[in-house]
């Protein structure tokens, strides 16, 4: 496992590098939909990383955001968001982070995510506790939702869909403290894992949002579901993370807003 978590640590600190010098520079943006970018920067950061991962593990699987798919039958995949925060990223806003998570027979074993702009290096492995920057992290204490501080996101197809989290997100911000949408559920979930968030939903995101980010908050001693409270898996496309203190009241708030459409 250490092996794993040092080229993990390697590959994340070489991407968010290449990210961090190049947050000002002049890049070519493409369009995946009128509001869903993907900048050149995406796609070598996911080289680095998928480079770096597969020098040292080049019987390894992998599923990243940008294209890269390696099938094959080692049980392991390396699951890659090369640049969480893409929209920020195209705005020079610095808030964005490189997500890995290694998968083993179907079980999240290891997660990495990494904020270059910060320097903060967000880790864990399956039974072994989550760390920033090699400390211990846990999440917060807050009992209640009344003075919690969650975050969301909204899917890229919310003006076409109806189920673009606009009235949850209406009702956990009368419900709450406030609510942050600082666009990188990855950097989101690990600020849930270590305190700076309560609670953390959002609905439609990919595995490779996730990944990382769910096992950190679990080794942070928090709790992951669907938003119904159900067993969470990485490939489902919702999910729920809190400090567990506040789970239920979160999940109540989400039930009396379906229940009212
Ligand atoms: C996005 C970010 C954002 C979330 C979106 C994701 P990307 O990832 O995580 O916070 O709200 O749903 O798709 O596109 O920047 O890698
Ligand atoms: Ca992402
Ligand atoms: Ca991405």
């Amino acid at each position: 496992m250490n092996d794993f978590l040092a080229v993990a640590r390697e590959a994340a600190l070489k991407a968010g590098g290449i990210l961090r010098d190049n947050l000002h520079g002049a890049r070519e943006i493409n369009f995946k939909g009128d509001i869903n970018l993907v900048t050149e920067m995406d796609v070598r950061s996911e080289r680095a990383v998928v480079e770096t991962l597969l020098a040292a593990f080049p019987g390894h699987g992998v599923l990243a955001e940008e294209g890269t798919r390696i099938r094959n039958d080692s049980g392991f995949t390396w699951i890659i968001d090369p640049l969480d925060g893409t929209t920020n990223y195209a705005h020079g806003y610095p808030c964005f982070s490189v997500s890995l998570a290694l998968e083993h027979k179907d079980e999240v074993i290891l997660g990495v995510v990494y904020d270059p702009m910060r320097d903060e290096l967000f880790t864990a492995s399956k039974n072994q506790g989550a760390c920033l920057n090699g400390k211990q992290i846990k999440v917060s204490g807050i009992e209640t939702l009344i003075k919690s501080l969650l975050a969301t996101g909204f899917p890229y197809d919310r003006k076409v869909h109806e189920d673009n989290n606009l009235d949850n997100f209406r009702d956990l911000l009368m419900a709450s403290q406030e609510v942050r949408r600082d666009g990188s559920a990855a950097l989101d979930l690990c600020y849930v894992a270590m305190g700076r968030f309560d609670g953390f939903w959002e609905l439609k995101l990919k595995p490779w949002d996730v990944a990382a980010g769910s096992l950190i908050v679990c080794e942070a001693g928090g709790l992951v579901s669907t938003l119904s409270g159900g067993k969470s898996s990485i490939h489902d496309s919702e999910i729920l993370a809190s400090n567990g203190r506040i789970h239920t009241q979160m999940i109540e708030v989400l039930r009396n807003t379906r229940d009212s459409r």
